[in-house]
């Protein structure tokens, strides 16, 4: 390709670099790992190449029309009328038509029976997952998701106060998740990877802050996960940790959270059984360190305005230090 004014290239280099750099990462539509999302990539590319096509087709009749020196004859610009305005947009659409209705039973397919199913429930601003423990029951854990690659898997929606809208663009599309019903979206990843999922639409203010890991591992991976996040809370190892252990009971933290193996058994927030082990705290807000557990304990509001949970700002500094490790040590 070349451009006839040279001042343009670097413009361009620059345009298409930008364009390139943000059509990847772990949260790219545009960058498939999962079957439903290359479908959706795939008409994507498909209307835009199409759009870019009929743009230059009409600019160029345009420009033909405004610089044409020959007169054309009545019938020949009735005729071009008819077959470019009415013909051509009728043959394309019902092309697209027809291609993007033959993509929608695949995409809106259930997983095959018997696949593992993983219920979701957004929250403000958080996500509870639910995962089979294997014995006919389930445990719970939040804001990151564990899928095995190359198997389809069964996403339950559901929401507790607003509509919230669950989205991985690397994996597939996005499905509401409605207070008091049901939705679901299969998922089927096809390669290995950290992948972020959002929540896709406006459910109040820390919105912006809804974010969940994905993590997709071979089968023997996310068994062995799975087998680790259905155990109890491991025991605290030092006497700081032990500490904080006390205090999580004694401050009432248990009234809201649960942590498997202890009396803690709140269900209005997070489970925390495994809190130290994910990948983020406050739904990908911030990476998990002991510091930022300190810091999302003694003011969450300031990580995540419009948080449901309230500040601990009373404590004193060595007694959140002994939470923060405590909650760091539950891996
Ligand atoms: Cu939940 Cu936006």
């Amino acid at each position: 390709m070349s451009f006839r004014a040279r001042g343009s290239r670097p413009l361009l280099a620059a345009v298409a670099s930008a364009a390139a750099l943000g059509c990847d990462g772990p949260q790219s539509s545009l960058e498939p790992a999962g079957r439903d999302a290359a479908h959706i990539a795939e008409l994507f590319w498909l209307m835009t190449i199409g759009a870019v096509v009929i743009w230059v087709v009409v600019v160029a009749l345009a420009l033909h029309a405004l610089y044409a020196k020959r007169e054309r004859d009545e019938k020949t610009v009735d005729r071009l009328v008819v077959i470019g305005g009415a013909v051509i947009p009728t043959v394309l659409l019902a092309a697209l038509l027809v291609y993007g209705l033959a993509m929608l039973p695949g995409v809106l397919a259930r997983a095959p029976e018997g696949s593992p199913e993983i219920h979701v429930v957004g929250e403000q601003y958080w996500w509870r997952v639910r995962y089979p423990d294997g014995e006919g029951g389930t445990f719970e854990t939040a804001n990151e998701l564990h899928l095995p690659v190359d198997v389809p898997v069964e996403l339950r929606l559901e929401a507790s106060d607003v509509i919230h809208s669950f989205w991985i663009p690397s994996l597939a599309g996005k499905m509401d998740m409605i207070p008091g019903r049901v939705t679901r979206l299969r998922v089927e990843p096809t390669r290995t990877g950290n992948f972020r999922g959002a929540c896709a639409e406006y459910c109040g203010t820390s919105h912006a802050w809804m974010a969940f890991a994905v993590v997709v591992e071979p089968r023997e991976d996310f068994e062995r996960w799975l087998a680790a996040q259905a155990r109890p809370a491991a025991r605290p190892s030092d006497d700081r940790a032990l500490a904080g252990a006390s205090l999580f009971l004694s401050q009432g933290c248990g009234a809201c959270h649960a942590v498997r193996g202890t009396p803690a058994d709140g269900t209005i927030g997070p489970d925390l059984t495994h809190v130290g082990g994910r990948r983020t705290i406050g739904a990908g807000r911030v990476a998990t360190s002991a510091s930022a557990l300190r810091r999302w304990v003694a003011e969450p509001d300031a990580l995540k305005p419009g948080v449901h949970m309230p500040a601990f700002a009373m404590l004193e500094d060595d007694e959140l230090a002994a939470l923060a490790a405590y909650l760091e040590g539950l891996r």
